[in-house]
C-alpha cells in the first residue's frame, strides 16, 4: 500500500474511533438498569460509582414526579414499581397502572398512558418491559387480564399488537377465558423477538395452570407455551395423578424470570400448585410446582428443572426471579443460577445443568395428619449456604410483652402441631416458619458481580395455619341469601379481610361499611377481577354466590331463601380443607409479633465460599425496641440493589425509610425519612454523567397516587 493510503486510512479508522466513542459516551445512552432489576440477569446491581462511600450521606432529593390518576381524597396506593431507564427516559407504572414516560434526569413528564379499562380494578405490577427494533421502540406492559404494547415515544397504544394494541392473557391457559381472571404481576423479559411471561393466578380451588408463554413483540402473537402442570407424554407428567392436568392449578411464575442471552436459556421461579395447603387431588412430587426451570428461550423447549419443594403444603412458592451468577469455585469461573426462597433457602445450581454446587440432602420430614393427604417424605436441604432466617423456634423464642399476653400464645404454642420445617398443616392447627411472607419475598436478591456476594432480605415472622373443613365450618346459619352470604364470606375472604371483615389495615382493607366506599358494581368487579394481593374470583365463585356475598358485604338482610347453602353441603362432593388464617403475622392479643425478632433483616452472602459475611436488623418497630438495643426489624417485602460504589440501597415499608448500608459491613451510611409508605426496589441511572438513585413512593392524603423520587449528589 502506498503511503499516502496508509495515511487515508488510519484516519478513516481515528474518525470511526471517534464515533464509536461519542456514541459509547453519549451522556444520555445509559442503559445499566433498562430491565427490571437492572437486566435480563436480576442483578440488581448498578456499575456506577459516583455515589459511593465517601460521598453517600450528602444525597438529596433532586425531583419528584407527583403520578395523577386519583384524586384527593381517593385511597392512597403503593406501587411495587421498579423503574427502567433507557438512553435518560425513565419508565414506570403508577400503583394504579398508568404507564408514565419521565426525563430522567429532570423529572419531567414526557407521556403518560391509562391502561386500565373502565372498571378494571389494578393488580400489584412490578414494572415495564422495554423493546426496539431499529426505530420501532415498544414499552410491553399487562394491566388487568391483557398484554398490551405502548409507542415508547409517543405513549400511544400501538393497535397492530394484538388485537387494538391488547392480547387477552385469559386464552390459552386451558380453561374457559371467560370464567378466569389471570394477570401478570411482574414484567416479562425480552429474548430477540419475543416477549416471555408467567402469570399470577389465584391460590384457591379451581385455579387455572399457570403456562409460560412467550410472544411475539411485533404482533402479540403466541409463540410458544410451556405446560408447568405436564400433559401426558410431557416430562414431569409421571408426578401428579394421570388427569390433574385438566383441573389442577398454580405452578406458575408469578415471581418473574431472567434470560441467559448467550446460551438462549431462560430461567423461571415457580409457585405453589393449588390448593396451597391441602393436595389430596395432587398426590405426588407436583413437578414444576416451586421448581426453579430452565427452557430454551426460543423455542421454550424443557432443559431442566430443579424442585425446592416437593408437593408444597406451605405456599412456599419462590418468591423471586434467579439470579444469574458467577462464582469461583476451585479456581475456576462457574455460572450458576442463585434462588432464594421463602423457606429461606439459596439454592446454588450450575447454570448449565440444573446440578446443586453445594451439596443437598433430601432429609425426612414429617408426615401428615390429614384425610386423604400424602405430604412428600423428604425435603431438599442445602448443607450449604446456611439459611437467611431462622427455620425453628421453641418456647424460649415466645416474646414476653405482658403475662396474660405471654400465656396465650404459650397455650397455642403447646396446642399446634409443629415439628420445625415442613410440619404439614393439621387440623389441630400448625406453626409455620418461615412463612407465606418469607423468607424471601419478591424484592428478592442483589448480586455484586465484582465479590460474587448476594445481599438477601428475609423476614422472621411465624404464621399459624389453621385448617378447617371450610364447607362445614362456615355453614350458613339459616337458608337466607345474607347468611349463605356470610358463610361464603368466611370461607374465602376471611383469610385475608378478617372474621368481622375489619381487615388487617393497610395490607388488607377493612370491608365494614363497604358501600359507603365502593358501589355494589365496582365491589362486585373487585371480588371478580382482584387486585394487588386479592385473588380473582372470577370463575370461582358461581354467579348465585356471587349475589349472596354482595348480599353480605353490602347489608341486604332480605328475607330471600337460597338453596346455595344445601347445594354446597352435597355429601359426595370432595372436602375442601382451607387454611383460614393465613398471609399475617402470629401475633399475641394485643396485636405485638408473638416470636421475638428481629423480624427482619439484610445478609451478605458469599456465594463463592457460601458463607455469610454479614446479618443485620432492617427496620425498626420503636414502640417495640428495647432500650440501648439493637433495631427490632419490620416486615417488609421489597429487595436490595448494590452498586459499584460500595453501597447497598433498600427501601423500608411502613416505616416510609430509605437506607444504604456499607456493602462491605452492613454499616448504615445513610438514611432519609419518604412522604409516604413504600413498598418498591431502588433503581440507580445516569444522566450526562451525573448517578441518580430513584424509587417509587406510596401515595399520601394529598396525593394518593404515589410519585417517583430521585436523589444525586448536590
Ligand atoms: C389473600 C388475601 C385476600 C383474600 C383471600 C381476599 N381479599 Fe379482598 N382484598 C385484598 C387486598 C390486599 C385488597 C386491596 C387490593 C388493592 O389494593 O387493589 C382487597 C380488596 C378488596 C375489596 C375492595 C376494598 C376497597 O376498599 O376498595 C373488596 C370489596 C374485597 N377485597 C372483597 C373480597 C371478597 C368478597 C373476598 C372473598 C371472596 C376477598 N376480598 C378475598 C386481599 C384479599
Amino acid at each position: 500500500m502506498k503511503k499516502q493510503n496508509w495515511y487515508l486510512l488510519l484516519a478513516f479508522m481515528a474518525v470511526i474511533f471517534m464515533i464509536i466513542t461519542a456514541y459509547n459516551s453519549d451522556p444520555k445512552n445509559d442503559r445499566s438498569w433498562a430491565g427490571y432489576k437492572a437486566d435480563s440477569k436480576s442483578s440488581s446491581y448498578s456499575p456506577l460509582e459516583e455515589i459511593n462511600l465517601s460521598n453517600v450521606s450528602k444525597l438529596q432529593n433532586v425531583w419528584t414526579l407527583q403520578m395523577h390518576d386519583l384524586q384527593e381524597g381517593q385511597e392512597p396506593v403503593t406501587s411495587q414499581c421498579n423503574p427502567i431507564i433507557v438512553d435518560g427516559v425513565m419508565y414506570v407504572n403508577s400503583g394504579k397502572q398508568t404507564v408514565y414516560a419521565i426525563d430522567a434526569a429532570t423529572g419531567k413528564e414526557i407521556w403518560s398512558c391509562r391502561t386500565l379499562e373502565q372498571g378494571q380494578p389494578s393488580a400489584a405490577s412490578r414494572g415495564v418491559t422495554y423493546w426496539e427494533s431499529g426505530d420501532d421502540k415498544r414499552i410491553l406492559y399487562s394491566s388487568g387480564n391483557s398484554l398490551m404494547a405502548i409507542d415508547a415515544k409517543t405513549g400511544e397504544i400501538i393497535p397492530s399488537f394484538g388485537t387494538n394494541g391488547r392480547v387477552n392473557l385469559n386464552e390459552g391457559v386451558r380453561d374457559d377465558p371467560e370464567k378466569i381472571s389471570v394477570s401478570l404481576s411482574t414484567p416479562g423479559r425480552i429474548f430477540k423477538d419475543l416477549i416471555i411471561i408467567g402469570l399470577r393466578t389465584p391460590d384457591f380451588y379451581g385455579a387455572p395452570p399457570g403456562y409460560i408463554r412467550a410472544y411475539n413483540c411485533r404482533t402479540g402473537k403466541l409463540e410458544w407455551t410451556f405446560h408447568t402442570i405436564p400433559h401426558p407424554g410431557e416430562p414431569g407428567y409421571e408426578t401428579w395423578p394421570p388427569d390433574a392436568y385438566k383441573y389442577a392449578g398454580g405452578a406458575n411464575c408469578w415471581a418473574g424470570l431472567s434470560i441467559d442471552m448467550d446460551r438462549g436459556m431462560v430461567f423461571l421461579a415457580l409457585g405453589s400448585p393449588t390448593y396451597d395447603y391441602y393436595g389430596k387431588d395432587r398426590k405426588g412430587e407436583n413437578l414444576f410446582g416451586n421448581c426453579v426451570l430452565a427452557l430454551d428461550a426460543a423455542t421454550g423447549h424443557y432443559k431442566w428443572h430443579f424442585q425446592t419443594v416437593h408437593h408444597d403444603l406451605w405456599d412456599y412458592d419462590l418468591p423471586a426471579p434467579p439470579n444469574l451468577v458467577t462464582i469461583k469455585k476451585g479456581g475456576k469461573d462457574v455460572d450458576a443460577v442463585a434462588q432464594v426462597t421463602k423457606h429461606g433457602f439459596v439454592f446454588v445450581l450450575d447454570r448449565g445443568t440444573g446440578k446443586p454446587l453445594y451439596p443437598v440432602e433430601e432429609r425426612k420430614v414429617p408426615a401428615s395428619n390429614m384425610p386423604g393427604e400424602e405430604a412428600w417424605p423428604t425435603q431438599p436441604f442445602p448443607v450449604k449456604p446456611k439459611a437467611f432466617v431462622r427455620q425453628s423456634m421453641t418456647e424460649e423464642d415466645l416474646n414476653h410483652f405482658s403475662d396474660a399476653d405471654y400465656k396465650a400464645i404459650l397455650e397455642k404454642f403447646r396446642s399446634v402441631r409443629y415439628e420445625g420445617l415442613f410440619t404439614p398443616p393439621d387440623l389441630k392447627g400448625t406453626l409455620s416458619l418461615p412463612a407465606t411472607r418469607g423468607g424471601a419475598n419478591w424484592g428478592g436478591a442483589a448480586y455484586d458481580p465484582n465479590t460474587s456476594y448476594l445481599y438477601i432480605r428475609g423476614n422472621n415472622l411465624p404464621e399459624i395455619i389453621t385448617i378447617v373443613d371450610i364447607d362445614k365450618h362456615f355453614a350458613a346459619r339459616d337458608n337466607s341469601i345474607f347468611e349463605t352470604g356470610r358463610a361464603i364470606y368466611m370461607k374465602n375472604c376471611s383469610a385475608c379481610h378478617g372474621p368481622e371483615k375489619k381487615g388487617v389495615p393497610p395490607t388488607f382493607p377493612s370491608l365494614v361499611n363497604l358501600k359507603e366506599k365502593l358501589g355494589e358494581k365496582e365491589g362486585l368487579e373487585k371480588i371478580r377481577l382482584g387486585g394487588g394481593q386479592m385473588p380473582a374470583y372470577k370463575g370461582v365463585l358461581t354467579a348465585a354466590e356471587e349475589q349472596a356475598i354482595i348480599a353480605f358485604l353490602y347489608d341486604k338482610k332480605g328475607s330471600q331463601i337460597t338453596q346455595l347453602a344445601k347445594e354446597k353441603t352435597d355429601s359426595s362432593a370432595p372436602v375442601r380443607y382451607g387454611n383460614i388464617t393465613g398471609y399475617r403475622t402470629w401475633s399475641d392479643p394485643s396485636g405485638n409479633p408473638a416470636m421475638k425478632g428481629p423480624w427482619n433483616t439484610l445478609s451478605a452472602l458469599n456465594l463463592s465460599t457460601g458463607e455469610y459475611a454479614w446479618q443485620i436488623p432492617v427496620g425498626n418497630d420503636e414502640k417495640l425496641q428495647e432500650k440501648g438495643k439493637p433495631v427490632t426489624g419490620l416486615l417488609a417485602r421489597s429487595g436490595p440493589m448494590v452498586t459499584a460504589g460500595g453501597l447497598v440501597f433498600i427501601s423500608g415499608a411502613e416505616d416510609k425509610k430509605l437506607w444504604a448500608f456499607d456493602k462491605k459491613t452492613g454499616k448504615m451510611v445513610w438514611e432519609t425519612v419518604l412522604p409516604a409508605a413504600n413498598n418498591a426496589n431502588v433503581c440507580s441511572y445516569s444522566v450526562n454523567g451525573k448517578q441518580y438513585i430513584a424509587l417509587s413512593v406510596g401515595g399520601t392524603a394529598k396525593n394518593p397516587s404515589g410519585s417517583i423520587m430521585a436523589y444525586a449528589l448536590p
